[in-house]
Order: C-alpha cells, then sequence, then structure tokens
C-alpha cells in the first residue's frame, strides 16, 4: 500500500522560503509586462543590476499560502491530523528552478494516508499535495531557455528519482513522492512553488485546470499498471482487460487508456451508479465487488470460453483468488495499490495457472512524458469527481473533500481550485 519505503527514501533537509524580489502586483501582470528573466520576475521601475548589486534594498514580499498536517496524538490508522495553512514568503527559483504559481491541485488516496499517519516519511513542515498544475512565473539563473517557460501553463512529475529505467528507480536514495513527507520537501497545495525544470511537462491544451491538476500521479500510476506493466499483448487492442475498484482516481485514468488503446474494458465497483457511468465512458460492463459470486456473473459477460488477459487492480485483498478463476492462462494481474489490507497471499492455482502477479508503482520520468504526450494525442480528460473553489484557508470545504475521498463517495478525482470562492461540480 505505500508508494516507497521509508529507509530507502532520503531526507533532503528543510527548506527556507526565500525573500522574493518581486510584488504580488508583478505577478499578477506578469502577462501584460513580460519582464520574465532569470532569477526573479522584477518590477518595470526596478533594474535586474539594482536589485542584485543593493541586497539592502527591502522589496515587498510575494507571500504564499500552504496547507499543511497538525501533529496531534495519536497512533497510526487510528489518528486523523487536522488540516493547517500557514502563509510564507514565497520561494526564489535558484539554479535550474522554475517558480510555478499554483492554480489548481488535487488529492490522491496517499493524502489520506498521510492524515491517518499510514505513510512512510511523513512530516508537518512540508505543503501537502502531489498533483497540480499552475503557471510558470519566474526561473533560476540557470534554466536553458528562460523564454521558453515564460507565462507557460504546466504540470509536474510527482516523483522523483526514477529517469527512465523499466525496472523501477535509479537512485540509490529511492524515489520521491511530492507533498507532505520529509522525501521530497514541496507540495502542490500551496500558492507558489519551485522545482527543476527537467520536472516540469507543458500542460496540455484541451485540458481545463481542473483536469490538469487531476491527471500526473494516477495518469503516470494508471500508465505504467496498464500500460508498461499489462503490455500491448494483453492490454492493448482487443484485449479483455479489467479494472477493480473503478471509482479510484487510478482506475479511471487506467479506463481512459485501455479504452483509446482499444482495449475491451470491464470493471468492478462498490456502487451500481459507478459501474453505469463506467459504461457512459465506454466500459463494456461491470459488477459489484460486494456481491457474492461477482467474478462468475463476469466472466458471463465475457465471450464463450474468454477470460480476461489483465486484470489492473488496487485494491489487493482477495485479488489473487478471484484473479486465478478470472484470468487466461499465463494472464496478468497488475497490483498498483493494496487499499483493502498491505497484504494477500499467493497461491498454488495461481502458479499452475502461470499466472504473473506483477507490482507496479507510479513510474519513471521518461514515462511521465510518454503519458502526457498519449493524453495529448488521443485527447484524453481525465474524471474529475468534484471541484472545490476556495482558498486555501478553507479548511472546513478542503477537510470536505478529503472525508469524499476517506468514505470512497468520489467517482474521479478531488480537485481544488485556489482563490476563488463557490463551488462547482464538472
Ligand atoms: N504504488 C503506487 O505508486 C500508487 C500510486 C497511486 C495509488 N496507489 C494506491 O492505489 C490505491 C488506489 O489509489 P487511488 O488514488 O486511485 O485511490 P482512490 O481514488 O481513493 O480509490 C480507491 C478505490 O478503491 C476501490 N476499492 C475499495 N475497496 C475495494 C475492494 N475491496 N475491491 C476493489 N476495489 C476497492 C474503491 O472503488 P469503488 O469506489 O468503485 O468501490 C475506491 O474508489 C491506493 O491504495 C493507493 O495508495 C499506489
Amino acid at each position: 500500500m505505500e508508494y516507497i519505503s521509508a529507509s530507502s527514501a532520503i531526507d533532503n533537509g528543510p527548506t527556507h522560503p526565500r525573500m522574493l524580489s518581486i510584488s504580488p502586483e508583478d505577478l499578477l501582470t506578469f502577462n501584460q509586462t513580460p519582464l520574465f528573466t532569470t532569477h526573479f520576475l522584477q518590477s518595470p521601475t526596478q533594474s535586474n543590476s539594482s536589485i542584485q548589486s543593493n541586497p539592502t534594498i527591502e522589496p515587498a514580499t510575494t507571500m504564499s499560502k500552504a496547507l499543511y498536517l497538525t501533529q496531534v496524538d495519536g497512533k497510526p490508522g487510528q489518528v486523523y491530523y487536522p488540516l493547517n495553512t500557514q502563509t510564507k514568503p514565497a520561494p526564489t527559483p535558484q539554479g535550474r528552478e522554475l517558480l510555478i504559481r499554483m492554480t489548481a491541485a488535487a488529492l490522491n488516496h496517499r493524502d489520506v494516508f498521510l492524515r491517518q499517519h499510514l505513510y512512510p516519511g511523513i512530516t508537518f513542515d512540508v505543503p501537502l499535495g502531489s498533483d497540480g498544475v499552475g503557471v510558470v512565473v519566474g526561473a533560476g539563473p540557470d534554466v536553458s531557455s528562460p523564454e521558453r517557460w515564460h507565462g507557460k501553463r504546466v504540470i509536474l512529475n510527482p516523483g522523483l528519482g526514477w529517469k527512465d529505467s523499466p525496472d523501477g528507480p535509479e537512485d540509490p536514495n529511492g524515489y520521491r513522492i511530492m507533498g507532505g513527507t520529509r522525501h521530497y520537501r514541496t507540495g502542490t497545495l500551496q500558492e507558489f512553488l519551485v522545482v527543476d525544470e527537467g520536472e516540469a511537462e507543458e500542460a496540455p491544451e484541451h485540458l481545463s485546470d481542473a483536469e490538469a491538476a487531476a491527471m500526473p500521479l494516477t495518469g503516470l500510476t494508471g500508465w505504467r499498471a496498464l500500460v508498461v506493466k499489462g503490455g500491448e499483448r494483453n492490454s492493448g487492442k482487443g484485449a479483455a482487460v479489467l479494472l477493480t475498484g473503478i471509482g479510484g482516481g487510478v482506475a479511471l485514468m487506467a479506463l481512459r487508456f485501455a479504452i483509446a488503446r482499444g482495449a475491451d474494458v470491464f470493471v468492478t465497483s462498490s456502487s451500481e451508479e459507478k459501474i453505469r457511468r463506467a459504461v457512459e465512458l465506454g466500459a463494456r460492463g461491470g459488477v459489484s465487488y460486494k456481491e457474492e459470486g461477482w467474478e462468475k456473473k463476469l466472466l458471463a459477460m465475457l465471450p464463450e470460453g474468454k477470460k480476461f488477459d489483465a486484470i489492473i487492480d488496487g485494491a489487493g485483498g482477495d485479488a489473487i483468488e478471484k484473479g486465478v478463476r478470472l484470468l487466461k492462462l499465463g494472464g496478468i494481474l497488475s497490483v498498483y495499490g493494496m487499499t483493502v489490507a498491505p497484504k494477500m497471499p499467493f497461491l498454488m492455482q495461481a502458479v499452475m495457472r502461470n499466472i504473473e502477479v506483477r507490482g507496479s508503482t507510479m513510474g519513471s520520468r521518461q514515462e511521465f512524458k510518454e503519458m502526457v504526450e498519449f493524453v495529448r494525442a488521443n485527447k484524453i480528460r481525465p474524471v474529475v469527481s468534484r471541484v472545490l473553489q476556495t482558498d486555501l484557508d478553507d479548511i472546513a470545504g478542503l477537510d470536505a473533500l478529503f472525508q469524499d475521498m476517506k468514505e470512497g463517495k468520489q467517482f474521479g478525482k478531488l480537485v481544488v481550485e485556489f482563490g476563488k470562492s463557490s463551488e462547482s461540480k464538472l
């Protein structure tokens, strides 16, 4: 159920946001006054050299709100850390960093696990959030071509330490995921953040801000679990693919990818309504996993004698036991999560049927790029369950969004758009 092992992840040490040599107005008028320079965005009345040569100038500071966990007593699994908002100076981009004004961020199940202290590396001084979209408003001195990034809407690769190996993260320090842990000291639930330019991708133009924010983590996880681990033969055109727990963010991204690839997709869910909605999105059919003997009902939906080529599962539990009955000989069970429990038994029947169980995590930087390109080329839209248009200090509203995920009410992603006052449904 955990994305990274606590022992393999590194601690980058604390970060201290620095004073930014611009005023909020400069940022807001960014598009009108294209003074995008390396180091900072500057006021039309200040020259670059005047600021650099006179460090005693005390410029107006742009402040940035961010969402954090509040430390309270409690045991893992029993505690539910409250949220709090803190306002600090926005960071100044250094080296190859881009300064990004975030416009939307999305929740993942890991954010709930963090609040429950069921996730490694939890810390209370790093903003939450692994998914987000924003606009580039500044660049560090070593950014290769700052003008290329000027005003671009970008999404962020949510993990560090994994370049392009098909096997797993190359970095001996392990894979580090953005948001709420000491391993990667930034998160998307904040108004301004800095990331290395190599971690940003231009957001596909056909996506709204909410949809773009919804895509990175679940898109990458769904991509690797379905496309990389499933493989063309078992999850491409004409393959029969089962996606379990279709209400989840990853499962719905996998649904979008599988349908675009021409697979025959079936689903399970706790909810008939979610199955109906999945069918509207192109699934062939589905059953409730709460129903006794659901696997027989599901097999009856396939052509006579046919079984599934691949199951893409984020629940764990009895997935292997069910998989033995549902999968063809040599079928693939691609497991990207264990929402039900962090262990599942492996069975001799699975050995006898040559079932391949493949663990799958998020993915490499290269896979992130490929996923974004596929989304752009196929005009894929992540499914967004609810958008909260609010300010990051609307703790009650944000708590309600978390509650949707905790109770599994969502069908797709739960998104926060910053700085707006009313709530909307997509
Ligand atoms: N390894 C990684 O790198 C990685 C990355 C992302 C996510 N994950 C893990 O993958 C899991 C899903 O993540 P997510 O963000 O998509 O979560 P999510 O949006 O909260 O979705 C969870 C879904 O799990 C389904 N579910 C619950 N109990 C189930 C059961 N007994 N059988 C089948 N499905 C069940 C529910 O589907 P219905 O609503 O349809 O009933 C629910 O919507 C989590 O455990 C998460 O930690 C791992």
